[in-house]
């Protein structure tokens, strides 16, 4: 999400060719995640990234759940996923209507699931349901962080701890194959910027829950593998509704940070699922600040990581000036803040 300054490109164009034969996966060619006749739940899949990932799953052979709120739109959005079967004889899709918001979702919803998946386990579960309202942290209502609390972390943490004692309860099988929990975070878990304060927290949380989650799966004898996938900005409704309140400084900041499609982001998101990564980024962009912020989280391939989180320290040099000398430029502008959130934000 923020916008790259030159010298922070330029720091790491040296490393360009590194990067090129770790993307187009000179390292690796095993799937990980293999989907054909595998029984998938979506949540957030009635639009926008969770919707092409629901479409592109079926079309690798997945069964789906897809779980939203709106009815309407989940009948739609089921139609389009199963237009997309691979084998449409055998494949078999359903909805559920939930509010990932509301406490204690989750358990009812997979014990639906699995009563419609013939009384078998999810193999796999992916939390993509979130939203962001930006605005200033401290201009707006505490509740605005709430909220977003609320979906964002809330949503996926609910899950994950209904799904994880479901597939590591003592009685549970242990299969050779590992089941897969994603959540969804953003680049902003990485680098938060200004106007996302009510957002970043979330997804930051989200990644904090990964990294012990793997830990603490290590001592189940179930397979369970974590992985969590960082987008930045798609193109998608809810983007559109998160750009009304986009405060103009946030704008000035992600200036050049591409706006990917829903289609692109979930078939990168895909792609690094089928790789075996831990922590997925579906963009140049993201890369870059996946390795700016790596710290003591579990690696995908520790050579290029390592020198890729090294030449990245050294990029801050020039990346952090460039952010603070627009944040202050904008601020010597337009004065105290509530006198231009008052003009609606976007001014
Ligand atoms: C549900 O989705 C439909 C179709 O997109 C839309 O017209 C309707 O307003 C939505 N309902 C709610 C309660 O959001
Ligand atoms: C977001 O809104 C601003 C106006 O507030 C507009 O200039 C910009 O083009 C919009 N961006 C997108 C991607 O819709």
């Amino acid at each position: 999400m923020a916008s790259p300054s030159i010298a922070l490109w330029v720091a790491i164009a040296g490393a360009v060719a590194l990067l090129s034969a770790y993307t187009m996966g000179a390292f690796s060619s095993k799937n990980h995640m293999p989907v054909d006749g595998k029984t998938v739940l979506i949540t957030g899949a009635s639009e926008g990234m969770g919707r092409s990932a629901a479409r592109q799953l079926a079309a690798k052979g997945a069964n789906v759940v897809i779980v939203s709120r709106n009815v309407s739109r989940l009948e739609e959005s089921l139609a389009e996923i199963k237009a997309a079967a691979r084998n449409p004889q055998t494949q078999r899709f359903h909805y559920i209507s939930a509010d990932v918001s509301k406490p204690d979702y989750a358990r009812s919803l997979i014990a639906e699931a699995i009563a419609w998946n013939n009384n078998q386990a999810l193999d796999i579960v992916w939390c993509v349901a979130g939203k962001s309202t930006p605005d200033f942290w401290v201009e707006a209502p505490l509740s605005l962080t709430r909220d977003q609390m609320d979906i964002n972390f809330w949503g996926s943490a609910e899950m994950a701890h209904a799904i994880i004692r479901e597939w590591c309860a003592p009685p549970a099988p242990v299969l050779p194959e590992p089941k897969h929990l994603i959540f969804t975070s953003s680049v902003l878990a990485f680098y938060p910027i200004v106007g996302y304060g009510p957002y970043s927290p979330a997804k930051a949380a989200l990644r904090a829950l990964a990294d012990t989650l793997v830990q603490e799966l290590e001592m189940y004898p179930q397979k369970v593998k974590i992985h969590v996938v960082y987008p930045g900005s798609i193109q998608s409704p809810g983007f559109d509704r998160e750009n009304k309140t986009k405060p103009k400084i946030t704008q000035i900041l992600e200036e050049g940070d591409p706006v990917q499609s829903p289609d692109a982001v979930a078939a990168s998101a895909i792609n690094g699922l089928e790789k075996g990564q831990y922590f997925i980024t579906v963009a140049f962009l993201g890369h870059v600040l996946r390795w700016s912020a790596l710290g003591g989280s579990p690696r995908n391939n520790w050579f290029v990581d390592t020198i890729m989180c090294w030449i990245l320290q050294f990029a801050w040099m020039f990346a952090l000036p460039d952010m603070f000398g627009k944040i202050r430029k904008f601020a010597k502008e337009n004065g105290h803040p509530v006198n231009y959130r008052k003009k609606g934000n976007n001014e």
